[in-house]
């Protein structure tokens, strides 16, 4: 499908004749000029705001939140570091509605650079989906920026922003959207967040990316394409059984909820209770192999959405992958631990329902080394199953990229040189992510749940392996521009990332 000229590369023009090359890509995009491309779904088009009314509801309550980026001492455990963050602590704060509520966030940004906020994993209108040159302009320091949109389905999410490689700060939080209808068959619910923490450790993160960039050149590694698996500032090898290629970056801290194994998050609740853990991975470069001793996991939801239940003895998240798990407690203290799946660490929680002494920061439970589950392998429930149905369209998005020189790339282009993916509402397309590099990629798509073949199970963040094929089928039924990604957030900034397009 020909379009004479790209968005990106009228937009470089314009900004061009402007006196504005030069500027960063992003405050290149100045208000309305996403609007000029007539032959795409604009984020200010009438079926936007027309889908987003479709899904409002009589009598829906109004959740209100205000998100402050900032400066932040955060207190990992045993250390302090400067940061940036939504709270003094991390993740920061849970926002929760219900199925069909109104979400208004109000964010206030006092950082020194400009920023967003995306909804990861709801199927919201565009124009509130957050992403800085493609749906709204930047939010300039100082300046302050309303987020409102109907949250439809009910699940586990979270927030972030999507500018440069804000994530791997303090910038992440959880937004649970609550089933009316649920029928709750727990006791008590905990929320756990993961995390791989750099920041304020000698490195910062915008260090990280300059120094994988700056690689390629001479240097005791120059020339050697590692395909992946090269530690920064080390020399481990990321790779993993399981993985392959496991990430680019050696952190010093994994985290679960803020806090480092020496200095854990306690999580409490009475022998014999039924715990609903939601479990989100907002790290950075960082898959986690998670399990809690003594105990198996019993896996409800993936992404937010339901799933036929599996037990296992442990499970395997990508970067933005979340899982529910219930699990049935024992009596005792347990660690609920993270391992940094392919490098060296873990992250550790303590469950606590008895007396007893806490585990070791360094313990490994055997369940680690039992059986993994990936949640690719989950099946629907008959609830959340999608039609059967031929695609309308195909995509196959393959998958490129190197350590040296750092580029990350989508059939050959990087995000900057890429063309848009075009689709037509109402249309069932079909997407190849066909992996052609030694590393894995959570690849994840904005503002919809696919369905990956085989089994159906509806995600919006899928593993792709090194060297496979994974094909996920969406309905194209939310008008608009949609980044689709690598969730490695160093692999996304350096250009795997590409465009899914509404044709108007
Ligand atoms: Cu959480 Cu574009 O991603
Ligand atoms: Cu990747």
């Amino acid at each position: 499908m020909p379009v004479a000229v790209t968005r990106r590369r009228l937009l470089a023009g314009i900004a061009g004749a402007a006196g504005l090359a030069g500027t960063a890509g992003t405050a290149a995009w100045a208000s309305g000029l996403f609007s000029s491309d007539p032959a795409l779904v604009t984020p200010d088009s009438a079926l936007v705001a027309h889908a987003e009314a479709a899904r409002r509801r009589a009598g829906a309550a109004t959740v209100t939140a205000t998100l402050t980026p900032r400066p932040v001492t955060l207190d990992l455990g045993d250390t302090t570091v400067q940061t940036w963050g939504y709270a003094e602590n991390a993740p920061g704060p849970l926002i929760r509605a219900r199925a069909g509520d109104l979400i208004r966030t109000e964010v206030v940004n006092q950082l020194p650079v400009a920023t967003s906020v995306h909804w990861h994993g709801i199927a919201l209108r565009n124009d509130m989906d957050g992403v800085p040159g493609l749906t709204q302009q930047p939010i300039a320091p100082g300046r302050r920026h309303t987020y409102e949109f109907t949250a439809p389905d009910p699940g586990t999410y979270f927030y972030h922003p999507h500018s440069g490689v804000q994530l791997d700060r303090a910038l992440y939080g959880v937004l649970v959207v609550d089933d009316p209808t649920e029928p709750g068959r727990y006791d008590t619910e905990w929320i756990v967040v993961l995390d791989d923490w750099v920041d304020g450790t000698g490195r910062t993160p915008d260090q990280v990316l300059a120094a994988l960039q700056s690689m390629g050149g001479a240097g005791h590694m120059g020339g050697m394409d590692m395909g992946g698996g090269m530690a920064m500032g080390g020399m481990e090898t990321m790779i993993s059984p399981l993985l392959g290629g496991a990430g680019d970056v050696t952190y010093p801290h994994y985290l679960i909820n803020g806090r480092v194994p020496t200095a854990p998050a306690v999580l409490t609740a009475k022998p014999r209770q039924r715990v609903r853990v939601r479990i989100v991975n907002a790290a950075s470069d960082t898959a986690f192999r998670i399990a809690l001793g003594g105990h198996r996991l019993t896996v409800t939801h993936t992404d937010g959405f339901p799933v036929t239940p599996v037990t296992t003895d442990a499970l395997l998240l990508g970067m933005g992958e979340r899982a529910d798990v219930t699990v049935e407690l024992t009596d005792g203290v347990f660690p609920l631990v993270a391992a940094a799946e392919g490098k060296t660490g873990q992250a550790l929680a303590i469950v606590r329902t008895g007396s007893g002494a806490p585990p070791a920061a360094t313990g490994r439970p055997a369940e680690l080394d039992r059986q993994v589950l990936f949640t690719s392998t989950l099946h629907a429930t008959d609830a959340v199953r999608l039609a059967d149905h031929d695609p309308d369209r195909t995509h196959r998005l393959t998958l490129g990229g190197a350590m040296m020189p750092y580029r990350w790339t989508i059939n050959g282009a990087t995000f900057d040189q890429s063309e848009p993916l075009l689709v037509r509402q109402g249309e069932r397309v079909r997407l190849e992510f066909v992996n052609r590099t030694s590393m894995f990629h959570p690849m994840h798509l904005h503002g919809h749940t696919f369905a990956v073949a085989g089994t159906g199970v509806r995600k919006d963040t899928v593993i792709v392996l090194p060297n496979q094929t994974v094909t996920v089928d969406l309905d194209a039924n939310n008008p608009g521009q949609w980044m689709t990604h690598c969730h490695n957030i160093y692999h996304a900034e350096t250009g795997m990332m590409a465009n899914l397009a509404y044709q108007a």
